[in-house]
């Protein structure tokens, strides 16, 4: 079978943490490495925390998620501090001056309740001008729409970390107003499932998140189309946010 380790695993071979290559991920080590404490909330297995401590970061990092078997793939480092839970149980520190929300983690907060206490929650831990940075992808792009076997570029082949050949795949169930709900598969060369994930995604505009920001006591500091920090546009895929805690 494949169980929920594996799945962890797989996650890792599927999305490599590389500031070297991949802009996504400079720009989140950049400001890590710039900040004296982080907070990563939904850090999945942890690999930005991991690669800070290993280029020398030397304060307070701290990676919050509420998925055990990616947390005990983050532990395997033991010099992070590991807190198993959702973002609304971020402790209220008033201390750290950056959370970060990476790799679209922002859009598993699906209801209005749960992004308000999230929200609340990282407001509480930051301290006061800490910055709060993440991303959601752009409705306007509907990522979703390529997520389908019959779009090759969705489609991946690969061997897992048990030597084990696997396919993987997306179907999008249903869309409902600014949330999609999709399967993730992982299956066999020869077409036997062994695992399907259910997972549903906000997409919230500009206005909405903005609105959500500013009643949790944040401002928009910035916000970028893009990597590279442009502006956004009406062909951009994601929105970027760097919030200051008020
Ligand atoms: C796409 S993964 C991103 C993991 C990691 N940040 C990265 O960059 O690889 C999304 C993560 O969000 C976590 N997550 C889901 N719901 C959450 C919530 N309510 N609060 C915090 N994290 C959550 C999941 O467990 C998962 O690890």
């Amino acid at each position: 079978m494949f169980s929920d380790a594996d799945a962890a695993a797989l996650y890792d071979l599927l999305n490599p943490w590389d500031p070297a290559r991949q802009p996504e991920d400079r720009f989140y080590d950049d400001l890590v490495m710039a900040a004296e404490s982080v907070l990563d909330v939904g850090c999945g297995t942890g690999a930005m925390l991991h690669l800070a401590r290993e280029q020398g970061h030397g304060g307070r990092l701290v990676g919050l998620d509420p998925d055990r078997a990616a947390l005990d793939r983050a532990r395997r480092q033991a010099d992070v501090e590991w807190v198993e839970g959702t973002a609304a149980d971020a402790r209220s520190g008033a201390d750290f001056d950056l959370a970060t929300m990476t790799s679209h983690a922002f859009q598993c907060l699906v209801t209005d309740e749960e992004v308000r206490a999230s929200l609340a929650a990282i407001h509480g831990a930051l301290r006061q001008g800490g910055q709060f940075a993440f991303e959601t992808r752009h409705p306007q792009a509907r990522a979703w729409e390529g997520w389908r076997p019959s779009n090759p570029d969705d489609v991946v082949d690969l061997v897992d970390d048990a030597g084990r050949a696997l396919r993987v795949w997306h179907e999008v169930d249903s869309v409902a107003g600014d949330v999609v709900t999709f399967r993730g598969s992982a299956a066999e060369p020869d077409g036997t499932v062994l695992r399907v994930d259910r997972v549903s995604l906000r997409f919230l505009d500009v206005a909405a998140l903005n609105g959500f920001l500013t009643d949790a006591g944040f401002e928009v500091e910035a916000q970028y189309g893009d990597w590279h920090r442009g502006p956004i546009t009406d062909d951009s895929r994601e929105i970027i946010t760097i919030a200051r805690s008020r």
